[in-house]
């Protein structure tokens, strides 16, 4: 998957004193730098409005690290990362000012790759600079991530703009959640594994749930994050994300094209959501004060900067329907939501219950087989099976138990990397198999737009949940009218 091969690259980050910077990016290759990922003469270029010169951008960095590292900086590995740093301010919205590059970007020697880190209605006026300034080769690479619109229209007129300056192959799209090592790991037990391969379809399977929840709330990132929503910032990328590596069929190999042309097979099939079903087939949330691990947290609309009208939803839940041969029958629920009780992101595979009981003397009903994909945190794979008690007396008697794979146990001696090291580190050396092609962003759009039109259509309000629960009640019956519960 990555046998691509390593250049020194010129890393320009646009947008370099924002928080995706600071929190993610600084930090992910300082990391990446530790272990010696980084190409000795790659260099980090820090561009912003900001006046401040590099002795400025460096002592920043450094912060960001004491903030977001959550471990020791080693200074010995500082003192080396902080080399690689420079910085250039560029008024973004100002294409003139952009011939600053020529003095510091080397194109002829290194890979320039192009991190827009910034809000998208900056895209325009950074791809006019660089193209005005010459600094492009077709070698340069443009890195960016969501929002890559808010529907199928703004991401066409914002995938339209990059078009202009870069062709498709050198455009990295990024979904953080495809350099997760546990999403990859569907691809190996999917693939790698004939006992999950040969059941992996709608014979075996009877339904599948994807819970994405997240303690934390909306992080200062009310304005944001009022327009968005759960469904466009969570379930339009990364949970979808998550479902095509389920569902997708097995790829010709691990190549950027044979991968992409799979996911999005999936993305095409997905049964639209029309405002007759879409009260049947989602639920929107959002939350309340409540308490979550034993500290009170105020609710959505009481959050710093809230307008106390909003609507938005901080918590969706869906019923999927995949139009295709392998899953005809079998409905994949997804949720993910604000302020649930505790970080929890995880794939549950249940299995067709048995066609008969031998053992009633311990189960009714036989408990059907399921495969839990633990992705975050404590990453690791179980399945639960049933297995006879040890003992001599009397009938055969049965208990369900975990077989049970926890990665750091079973890899103590691999550092698990983060997804922004990862793609980072894929972008560098000009891979592109985990990013997002423009044709699988805008069919996701299209999917995710017919939920949102249908929910204005109806004028469904988001129903209340309280912080520290996992959503509103309506999430629980979304599964009890098929019969099923969410694994808790
Ligand atoms: C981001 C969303 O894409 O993913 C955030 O904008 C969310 O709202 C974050 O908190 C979750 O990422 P992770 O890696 O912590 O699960």
């Amino acid at each position: 998957m990555n046998t691509t091969q390593y250049r020194p690259c010129d890393l320009v980050i646009y947008g370099a004193m924002g928080d995706l910077s600071k929190r993610k990016l600084i930090i992910s290759l300082y990391r990446l730098d530790k272990h010696n990922l980084l190409e000795q003469d790659t260099r980090i270029i820090g561009v912003d409005r900001v006046e401040q010169n590099r002795d400025d951008f460096v002592k920043i960095a450094y912060q960001s690290l004491q903030s977001f590292l959550n471990n020791t900086i080693d200074e010995a590995i500082w003192e080396r990362f902080s080399k690689r740093l420079s910085y250039l301010k560029i008024d973004l919205t100002d294409p003139s000012q952009y011939q600053q590059l020529n003095h510091v970007v080397d194109s002829e020697k290194r890979v320039m790759v192009n991190y827009f880190a910034v809000a998208p209605f900056l895209f325009k006026s950074i791809c006019q600079g660089l193209d005005a300034c010459g600094v492009l080769t077709p070698e340069s690479r443009m890195v960016m991530e969501k929002p890559i619109g808010h529907d199928l229209k703004s991401s066409q007129e914002i995938n339209d703009v990059v078009a202009d300056v870069f062709a498709e192959e050198q455009v990295y799209r990024i979904d953080h959640y495809l350099g997760k090592e546990t999403v990859l790991n569907l691809l190996a037990l999917r693939f790698g594994n004939s006992i999950l391969y040969t059941n992996w379809n709608h014979n075996s399977i009877d339904h599948i749930q994807i819970t994405v929840g997240e303690d934390i709330g909306i992080e200062g990132r009310w304005e944001y994050f009022d327009k968005t929503g759960q469904l466009r910032d969570m379930l339009q990328n990364h949970l979808l994300q998550i479902l095509t590596f389920i569902a997708m069929e097995p790829p010709t190999n691990l190549s950027a094209e044979s991968i992409h042309a799979e996911k999005i097979k999936i993305l095409k099939a997905l049964r639209p959501i029309t405002p007759r079903n879409v009260d049947e087939k989602t639920v929107r949330g959002q939350y309340t004060s409540g308490h979550i691990k034993g500290q009170s947290v105020p609710g959505y609309l009481e959050e710093e900067g809230a307008n106390t009208q909003s609507t938005t939803e901080t918590f969706v839940a869906v019923r999927v329907d995949i139009d295709n041969w392998r899953w005809a029958g079998v409905p994949i629920y997804m949720r993910t939501g604000k302020r649930m009780p505790n970080k929890r992101t995880e794939i549950v595979v249940n299995f067709k219950p048995l066609p008969h009981n031998i053992f009633r003397d311990s189960f009714n009903e036989l408990p059907a087989n399921k495969l839990v994909i633990h992705l975050q945190p404590n990453e690791g794979v179980d399945i639960m099976m049933l297995n006879k008690v040890p003992g001599i007396d009397g009938n055969i008697k049965l208990q369900q138990t975990k077989l049970d794979l926890s990665f750091s146990e079973t890899f103590k001696n691999n550092r698990i990397f983060g997804g922004y090291e990862k793609l980072i580190l894929e972008a560098l050396r000009g891979n592109t198999t985990l990013f997002l092609s423009r044709e699988e962003i805008e069919q996701a759009w299209i999917w995710v737009d017919s939920i949102q039109s249908a929910w204005a259509n109806n004028h469904t309000p988001p129903k209340s949940y309280t912080a520290g629960s996992w959503g509103p009640v309506a999430s629980v019956a979304l599964l009890a009218r098929d019969g099923r519960a969410w694994e808790e």
